[in-house]
């Protein structure tokens, strides 16, 4: 196992009505001076009850939108999916200008990535995104608490110091991981879900599959602990992701994905491991030119990208095979149209492995090409311009270059 610190320094408080029960003593333990500002998106909190509970609370509270100074609500809306660095810029200010003390994010992972983001910018002098997004540098200064209330799993950005944004004039999108953007608390009611569109299910619950894997499918190969935990993850994601499709309004279901969106990202997972999400960067560049939905691309590119490298690490390949899709025949295995002369068991498994991936895609109705994706013959012409312009993982089995990008992004098509 690789060396690692872990810590994680979100207080989570789960369940229906948390919100209303734990939400005041949370922020009276922070005691924030000034204002509250709460962030939220292009307006679904309004209908699926997040938004008047925190209201609500804050109102109690003695917080107000029409105070002239202390104790004020400041509203700040519209934040879009795929938060762009404008964006976070404009709530910085708005947070600046309103001694804004806590900030509360009310959404998913764009509205609680640019909060967060928000908060690193709010009290530093200098660019953020400068100095802590391009050039990684540590993150020291005294930022603006920032807690979330979340309304769609996927990112598990609730629980991580992650914030990805777009800077749209440079059409890069980054993430960044500092311990210090860890929001103070995270409020999950799984009854906030339940409005999701069936395609926001889809492609969010793909996304948390998606960050499992890109974990699991790293260094060491041998067995350990992390990755124990992430194949009873995957399977259960998998059970679930199934229930919800069939039933939507199983709350069950609903409840189990949005903790395991939380668990495949507060960084447990990824103890002792290299950590790939090769298949994240690639998407990432694709939504930096195209704006496009994040789980969706992932899973448009993860069969396509595992198939080049699963040789690569192919123990595990065959181990995920055996113990989250249950395919334990090699043999069988021969007779798959897949199957090619002197294949080894453990590339049958393997690949076995990445077709019902495959087919998981295609029985949820995602995406499975880029046209499918809402590409054309505009954004095809900027692929290879994509491809030299996406990161390059240092944890993958093995780094691809920017020719295979657009190789896969090709055979993507
Ligand atoms: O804008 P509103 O009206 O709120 O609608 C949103 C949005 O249109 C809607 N929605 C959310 N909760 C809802 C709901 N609609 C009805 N009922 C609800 N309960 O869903 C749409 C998508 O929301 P968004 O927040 O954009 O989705 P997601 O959570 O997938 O976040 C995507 C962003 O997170 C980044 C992605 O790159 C992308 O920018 N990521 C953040 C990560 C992190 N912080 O750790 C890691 C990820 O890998 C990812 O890169
Ligand atoms: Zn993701």
């Amino acid at each position: 196992m690789e060396r690692f610190s872990w810590e994680c320094r979100t207080k989570v408080c789960f369940g229906e009505g948390c919100v209303k029960e734990q939400l005041e003593p949370l922020i009276r333990g922070i005691a924030p001076e000034g204002s509250i500002m709460i962030g939220y998106g292009g307006g679904s909190v309004k209908k699926n009850g997040a938004y008047d509970d925190v209201m609500s609370v804050l109102e109690t509270m003695g917080y107000s939108t029409d105070r002239a100074e202390d104790r004020r609500i400041i509203e700040f809306g519209g934040i879009m999916s795929n938060p762009t660095l404008a964006k976070m810029r404009e709530g910085a200010a708005l947070a600046r200008d309103n001694n804004v003390g806590l900030i509360i994010a009310i959404g998913g992972g764009s509205v609680m990535d640019c909060c967060k983001a928000v908060s690193a910018q709010a009290r530093y002098e200098a660019d953020a995104w400068e100095d802590f997004w391009m050039k990684g540098r540590p993150m020291t200064h005294d930022i603006v608490p920032c807690g979330c209330v979340v309304t769609m799993p996927a990112t598990g950005s609730e629980v991580n110091g992650c914030a990805v944004l777009t800077n749209e004039e440079t059409r890069i999108k980054c993430d960044r991981d500092y311990p210090q953007m860890n929001p103070v608390f995270a409020l999950m009611d799984p009854r906030y879900t339940l409005t999701m569109p069936v395609r926001q299910l889809r492609a969010g619950t793909f996304d948390i599959l998606s960050h499992i894997m890109e974990t699991y499918f790293s260094l060491p190969l041998y067995g350990n602990p992390a990755d124990d935990v992430s194949e009873g993850l995957m399977r259960g994601l998998i059970r679930d992701f199934r229930a919800a499709l069939s039933d939507p309004q199983d709350i069950r279901a609903r409840s189990n994905i949005m903790w395991t969106a939380s668990l495949a990202e507060n960084r447990i997972i990824k103890t002792g491991k290299s950590k790939d999400f090769q298949a994240h960067n690639m998407e990432h560049q694709l939504s930096a030119y195209t704006d496009c939905n994040h789980g969706e691309g992932l899973a448009v590119l993860h069969p396509v990208y595992y198939r080049h490298i699963y040789k690569d690490g192919l123990p595990k390949f065959a181990a995920w095979a055996r113990n989250v899709w249950g395919i334990t025949d090699a043999e069988a295995l021969r007779s798959e149209s897949f199957a090619e002369e002197g294949m080894s068991d453990e590339e049958l498994l393997a690949i076995a492995g990445i077709e019902e991936l495959s087919e998981l895609i295609r029985e949820a109705g995602l995406p499975s090409s880029l046209r499918e994706l809402g590409f054309g013959e505009e954004e095809k012409k900027l692929l290879p311009e994509i491809a030299q312009s996406c990161f390059i993982s240092e944890g993958a089995f093995r780094p691809v270059s920017a020719d295979e990008i657009l190789e896969i992004y090709e055979e993507c098509w």
